[in-house]
């Protein structure tokens, strides 16, 4: 599908985001090795939640969606019940990375797979502590120029107990430290995970609400193997600050805009972009209503007249989502934004750092690459073209905020790749942005 965007005068109203899909996610993990009934309302159902509750179903688990609720019916640690067929993850790496540390805690062997972009995305940072943990891990070989790598899908032939593993973290990544800790429930000890710069911290939170004691310790956290998970009967799961994210931005770089966007997750480890855009002159307040478990509230933004800014690699892991976002609002700032450490964009659902820059070229932006992991952005008029997704639900929204903010017509094709995260995205877009904003074309 492709879809027209044009410019948009302003955006004004209130939106809501579904929930969040990272936290959906763990929490479908979470609740199918917990004693008793889990409920989760409101809850993600964009694909790739779909792809954890399938996943999970597969080992034995029954889900259940019962008008807005969806209802887990966990088995408890030793419930998981070896799968007659691999395991389905579809694009979803938080759904394959994450269960392949629940795996690895099993006793018996099963297969991870996804599709083809899933399955070009890089695995070792996952095995390499699993297997020192004590699970065996089959995967596929990378090529002639990384034949160390390891792609899905993934053979894991789980054992109990783990031994306990005291990690520290090559690479900024909550999907690999979620995994670690997960397989450290399994594990005979303690099993601590060792950042150097804070990822998001959902899977700590939510192990906490099923009752999982988590010390936190400067950059250090650990859990200790066979605490059983409690469930906390019903969770109710904030909006996705990383959807709401392309309609603030969107505001934000178009003076005259006033949005609000109500009931999104305000965890600190997320919000970086908010922080940034500030930072570029953005007017934007933000209102805590609840610290509960994960913090939540309200942000408010008017649009303005943005300056450049320089991000640097110890901001990214907070806003890692939303950088395809800030090369779009640093096309319409004042100056040259610098952005630095930004090489993991390349192992995303696309290479996003190929991706926006190859998109926002074609809209006339002036953007340069400074070795490997720094981009540099000049502000610039951007003008309607016929750009790509790739396949990537993040390139795909965050293009067609840059086709809001152009000249002429913007084409985005590939366009249903947002059901990935965001199933409904055009759709509140256009209701946001008026009549004739947005066009479906077959
Ligand atoms: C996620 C962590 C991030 C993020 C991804 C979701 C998670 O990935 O980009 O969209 O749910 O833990 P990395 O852990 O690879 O940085």
């Amino acid at each position: 599908m492709d879809v027209l965007v044009h410019p948009v005068a302003h955006l004004r109203g209130s939106i809501r985001v579904p929930p969040d899909k990272s936290i959906t996610q763990r929490a479908v993990l979470l609740a199918a090795c917990a004693h008793q009934t889990t409920q989760l309302a409101p809850w993600s159902s964009a694909q790739d939640c779909q792809r954890a509750c399938e996943l999970i179903r597969t080992l034995g688990v029954q889900i259940e969606q019962q008008g807005e609720v969806l209802v887990i019916q966990g088995r408890g640690a030793d419930g998981l019940t070896p799968p007659t067929a691999p395991l389905w993850c579809g694009e979803s790496a938080t759904t394959l990375r994450l269960a392949s540390g629940l795996l690895a805690g099993q006793p018996f062997a099963a297969t991870l797979s996804g599709g083809p972009s899933l399955s070009r995305r890089p695995m070792r940072r996952i095995t390499e502590p699993l297997t020192r943990m004590g699970a065996r891990i089959q995967g596929a070989h990378g090529d002639a120029s990384d034949p160390e790598e390891l792609y899905p899908p993934l053979r894991i032939h789980g054992r109990r107990p783990l031994q306990a593993l005291t990690y520290t973290l090559p690479v900024a990544s909550a999907q690999v430290k979620s995994a670690i800790l997960l397989a450290g429930l399994f594990a005979e000890g303690p099993t601590t995970v060792i950042e150097s710069v804070p990822t998001r911290d959902h899977t700590e939170r939510l192990l906490e609400r099923f009752g999982v004691p988590v010390l936190r310790r400067g950059s250090a956290v650990t859990v200790n193997g066979g605490t059983p998970l409690k469930s906390p009967g019903r969770l109710a799961i904030p909006g996705d600050l990383s959807s709401a994210a392309f309609f603030l931005t969107a505001a934000a770089c178009r003076p005259g805009s006033r949005l609000e966007a109500a009931e999104i997750g305000l965890n600190p480890t997320r919000m970086r972009l908010l922080d940034v855009l500030q930072r570029m002159g953005a007017r934007l307040t933000r209102h805590l209503v609840e610290e509960v478990w994960e913090p939540r509230g309200s942000v408010q933004v008017e649009g303005g007249v943005l300056r450049a800014t320089r991000v640097t690699p110890e901001e990214v892991p907070a806003l890692i989502d939303e950088l395809p976002l800030l090369m779009v609002a640093a096309c319409c700032a004042q100056g040259v934004t610098v952005l630095q450490g930004i090489g993991e964009l390349r192992k995303k659902e696309t290479d996003r750092l190929h991706s926006m820059m190859e998109g926002l070229s074609r809209l006339g932006a002036s953007i340069t690459l400074s070795g490997a992991e720094e981009l540099h952005i000049a502000g610039s008029r951007l003008t309607g073209a016929r750009v790509e997704s790739h396949g990537d639900h993040r390139t795909a929204m965050a293009l067609a905020v840059a086709g809001l903010l152009a000249e002429g017509t913007t084409r985005i094709a590939g366009a249903e790749c947002v059901a990935k995260s965001y199933p409904d995205f055009f759709d509140v877009l256009a209701r946001l942005a008026g009549s004739g904003v947005i066009e479906h074309l077959p």
